[in-house]
């Protein structure tokens, strides 16, 4: 198949985990006979440096004609001024509401190899297998903000087509998983919560195949660290979601790992890993790119609909977990580059597994 993808490289680490991807998705075309042409454009600081803006208007429009948008991160402490009039994450923002991308999944599951890197004992870790449904283009990342000298506002406002669309892709998706959706909100306290908690009671009833529970958010926060593997599909708001995901990637073993894809109503989908842009390890050519190949994995598969080369990519990431080598974030000391071209090599190797297998 031929594909058109935007890439994004953006800020910080940004550009050498996507540059990683694309060494993959390169090596998954020449496997499987697709051609990917790239167009790279700039979002966030760099795209400000550049041209005044977070996302420039060509970025953009390239981005809403592609099959497929993957990008790095955004941000770092050069754009950070609490008083600039203009932010990196703005551009992140403006681009999912645009592509209309209003569920983002972050799976997480705990490769057993990497147990030890984890704060939680390894009879915890057993089995954790978690989709989360973060809603992406609404709440209190996109309402009205108001600020004078000593107060501001943040709007939180929800919308019952919203919570529906994004509630109803939580549960389409646990059907084809373990069947059980664990709503996340804070309806003791919040309006919104409360209008999220109603819409998913009604949506439910159309999903009886489908076991469904309600969890207040802090008590959530407690849970995901005492019982993780009782969890399948979690659905929840857009600030609550990018909370507990952090979280959630620290059972993985490190935030470098975890990868997201962010879908609207199409086949366009925006794919990155849930991490920043690493300030800290930028430029160092150490970030473990597992997070951004395993988007790649995710837009293989949830854009481009190739789940047998999806699959490849992610039982060749399995293998390197397994056996190495491995980034300084999960104990090792091999740079990005080494990563990927383990990766790359592990690919190699599964499609001439499986081309041995079925000849
Ligand atoms: P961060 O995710 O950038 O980093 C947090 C910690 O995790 C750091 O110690 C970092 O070194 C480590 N880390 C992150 N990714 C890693 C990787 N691939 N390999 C190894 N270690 C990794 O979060 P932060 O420091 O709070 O934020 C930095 C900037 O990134 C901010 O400007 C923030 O807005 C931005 N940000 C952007 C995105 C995005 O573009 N999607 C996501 C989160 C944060
Ligand atoms: C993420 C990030 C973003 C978010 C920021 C950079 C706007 O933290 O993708 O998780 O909060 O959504
Ligand atoms: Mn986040």
């Amino acid at each position: 198949m031929k594909a058109r993808i935007v890439t994004l490289p953006g800020d910080g680490v940004g550009p050498e985990v996507t540059a990683a991807a694309v060494a993959v998705l390169d090596a998954v075309a020449a496997h499987y006979d697709h051609t990917f042409d790239y167009e790279q454009h700039l979002i966030g600081g760099c795209a400000i440096d550049a041209t005044g803006e977070p996302l420039p208007a060509d970025a953009l429009a390239a981005c809403k004609s592609a099959d497929a948008v993957l990008l790095g991160a955004v941000g770092g402490p050069k754009w950070s001024d609490p008083s600039a009039p203009v932010r990196p994450e703005q551009g992140l923002l403006a681009l999912r509401a645009a592509l209309g991308v209003y569920a983002n999944l972050r799976p997480l599951q705990v490769h057993p190899a990497l147990t030890a890197l984890s704060p939680l004992k390894d009879d915890k870790l057993r089995n954790v297998d978690v989709l989360f449904v973060r809603e992406l283009t609404g709440g209190a990342y996109f309402g009205a903000k108001t600020r004078t000298v000593d107060t501001a506002t943040d709007e939180c406002k929800y919308t019952v087509v919203e919570v529906e669309r994004v509630v109803r892709r939580a549960f389409e998706l646990a059907r084809g998983r373990r069947h059980k959706v664990t709503s996340v909100d804070k309806a003791n306290v919040l309006e919104t919560s409360r209008l999220w908690r109603s819409t998913v009671q009604r949506i439910a009833a159309d999903y009886p195949d489908v076991k469904l529970e309600h969890q207040l958010v802090d008590s959530m926060a407690m849970l995901l660290l005492t019982q993780p593997a009782s969890y399948d599909v979690v659905v929840t708001e857009n600030l609550f979601g990018d909370i507990l995901t952090d979280e959630a990637a620290a059972l993985a073993g490190s935030l470098g790992l975890l990868p997201s894809a962010s879908l609207g109503e199409g086949a366009r989908g925006l794919y990155e890993p849930i991490h920043g842009s690493a300030p800290d390890i930028a430029g160092k050519g150490v970030a473990n790119p597992v997070g951004a190949i395993l988007s790649a994995a995710m837009l293989l598969r949830h854009s481009l609909g190739l789940e047998e080369e999806a699959g490849a990519v992610e039982a060749a990431v399995e293998h390197v977990l397994e056996h190495g080598p491995r980034s300084r974030d999960i104990g090792g000391d091999a740079g990005t580059a080494a990563i990927r071209e383990a990766v790359v090599a592990a690919l190699d190797e599964h499609v001439a597994n499986s081309e041995a297998f079925f000849s």
